[in-house]
């Protein structure tokens, strides 16, 4: 049965910062989701990139003694070079500054201008340079942006405006029809919550006299447009110029919760003047809290993801920021967890499960897989794998991945301990049992070959690091429908164990 496909989205990046914490997690959610739903028969797309337009850039570029386009360039490479380096996986990297992009951006505005929809007023109002966006005065906390703790400042210019609020009504009745439409729940009150007070409309240019660092507006070459109403529209664009139109109503669009109602409100609104459908889910995750407060460069606590690998493997970071994470709530990062997490599940959990059954199966057999012949302890293991890789599913499908990794984890604790209970080690003393033993080690590699398997969209090193020991090509990693014992013919040999996880130590101050 070929499954629907899935077009998932990173938001873009703004090129004022270079990647970190916060970028490398939404960006693995989206590597994580593409790979497992491959394995699972579905064609995926991912879309990351970079937002290059607005005051922020111009100001970051003036800052670092460049022109806005030197800059830009500069850090969207970086941020290009740094995933691939980190093995994280995209299917297409937008940029906003893309000829095809502006070209879109500036189609869309001149449609909806002509429609009635655009209109030039004067507006008077607090504007967040950090959020680049006016706020109402209710929205604020003690006065100040509730992200960026800074007093708005009083703007007041002629610009242009998208009606939004003649969709807040369509939008309303939409987002109460659709549970499932903005994920984890809590997140879809609080737009209903929102959306129960007007939205009023939305500014949407910039004077040139200000601002040029924008795309110009198709109707008025005084003005430019940028930030929101440029960069939401990149999830379309990219399609468009890549002829993949038909991947649009497959959208699922990964974001965290600072820019929550720039999806929720502004974006499906953009779709419904421009005759687009919504997007099928937004995912909102939460964020990163580091224990001296928010990671910030001048505190100089900001996490970097190469710095990471280098120091503890990519699988070992990855495994952590989805264990750790519950999506959608916000988590406290620390290197002394990640090593926890990294000795305990993963070099003693799945580690020395490997190396021990590969080293006992060297020993006794030389690496041959021996026959199976089960009893009543190997299929409570069996069952144990099978029921992982169905709550696997289900948690995956919910956005839960540290549940997910949870499931895997009771069943490789189910193998640790079918190896202490049936003692192969001790059996094997006795020649007449040896057929047992071959019989428990085969199980066993099934085991392993199970847990690489269910593990590999989250641990891809690892997955196939543990295919090679069991000495099974890594495209069998993508046969999850492979039956128990069909994975290793007769005269099968694995391979001497290696280490899968070095053991790690939190560094020294
Ligand atoms: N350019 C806009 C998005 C436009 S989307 C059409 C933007 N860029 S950003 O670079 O500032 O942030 C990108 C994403 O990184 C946001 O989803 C934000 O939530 C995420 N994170 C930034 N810091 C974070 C943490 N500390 N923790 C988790 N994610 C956070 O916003």
């Amino acid at each position: 049965m070929a499954r629907e496909p899935i077009y998932l989205t990173t938001p873009l990046f703004y090129v004022n910062a270079e990647p970190h914490l916060g970028h490398t997690y939404v960006t693995l959610v989206a590597d994580v989701l593409a790979r497992f739903w491959r394995a699972r028969g579905r064609t995926a797309f991912v879309l990351t990139g970079t937002d290059e337009h607005g005051d922020k850039i111009a100001q970051a570029a003036a800052a670092a003694g460049v022109s806005p386009r030197e800059h830009a360039d500069r850090v969207s490479g970086i941020f290009r070079t740094t995933w691939d380096a980190a093995g994280l996986r995209y299917d297409h990297f937008i940029r906003t500054t893309d000829a095809y992009h502006v070209a879109f951006v500036q189609k869309v505005l001149a449609d909806i201008h002509t429609k009635g929809d655009v209109y030039f007023g004067s507006y008077r109002g607090l504007y967040c340079f950090g959020c680049e966006r006016f706020y109402q005065e209710r929205e604020l906390v003690d006065g100040l942006c509730p992200d960026h703790r800074v007093a708005p400042t009083e703007l007041a210019e002629e610009n242009y405006f998208f009606r939004m609020s003649a969709y807040q009504e369509r939008l309303v009745a939409i987002l109460e029809a659709n549970p499932g439409l903005i994920v984890p729940e809590g997140y879809r009150r609080e737009v209903l919550a929102l959306l129960r007070e007007p939205v009023g409309d939305l500014c949407i240019s910039r004077p040139k006299s200000r601002l040029s660092w924008g795309i110009e507006l198709p109707f008025d070459d005084r003005y430019v447009t940028y930030v929101w109403f440029d960069a939401l529209l990149n999830y379309v664009s990219a399609l468009v110029h890549l002829g993949r139109i038909e991947l649009w109503p497959a959208a699922e669009h990964l974001i965290g919760k600072d820019i929550l109602k720039a999806h929720a409100v502004f974006w499906p609104t953009m779709l419904m003047a421009a005759g687009l459908p919504l997007y099928r889910r937004l995912c909102v995750h939460g964020h990163w809290q580091m224990q001296q407060g928010k990671m910030s460069k001048s505190i100089g606590n900001v996490v970097r993801p190469l710095d990471m690998k280098a120091r503890y493997g990519m699988d070992a970071f990855r495994y952590y920021l989805l264990r750790e994470m519950a999506f959608g709530q916000d988590a406290e990062f620390s290197e002394e967890a990640l090593v926890a997490r990294s000795n305990g599940d993963l070099a003693n959990g799945l580690g020395n499960l490997a190396s021990r059954v590969l080293a006992m199966q060297q020993r006794y057999f030389g690496g041959v897989v021996q026959p199976l012949a089960p009893e009543a302890a190997d299929h409570a293991m069996r069952a144990a794998f099978a029921a992982a890789a169905r709550e696997l599913d289900v948690h995956i499908a919910d956005l839960a991945f540290h549940r997910g990794l949870e499931a895997v984890w009771r069943a490789l604790d189910h193998a640790n301990k079918y190896v202490v209970e049936t003692a192969p080690f001790t059996l094997a003393k006795d020649p007449g049992r040896l057929p047992r033993v071959g019989a428990i080690l085969h199980e066993l590699c099934e085991a392993l070959r199970t847990a690489a398997q269910l593990l590999a969209p989250f641990l891809p090193e690892t997955g196939e690091r543990l295919a090679t020991l069991l000495g099974l090509p890594a495209a069998r990693l993508g046969e999850l429908d492979l039956p128990w014992g069909a994975a290793f013919a007769p005269g099968h040999r694995t391979l001497p164990p290696e280490p899968l996880f070095p053991r790690v130590e939190v560094p020294a101050e």
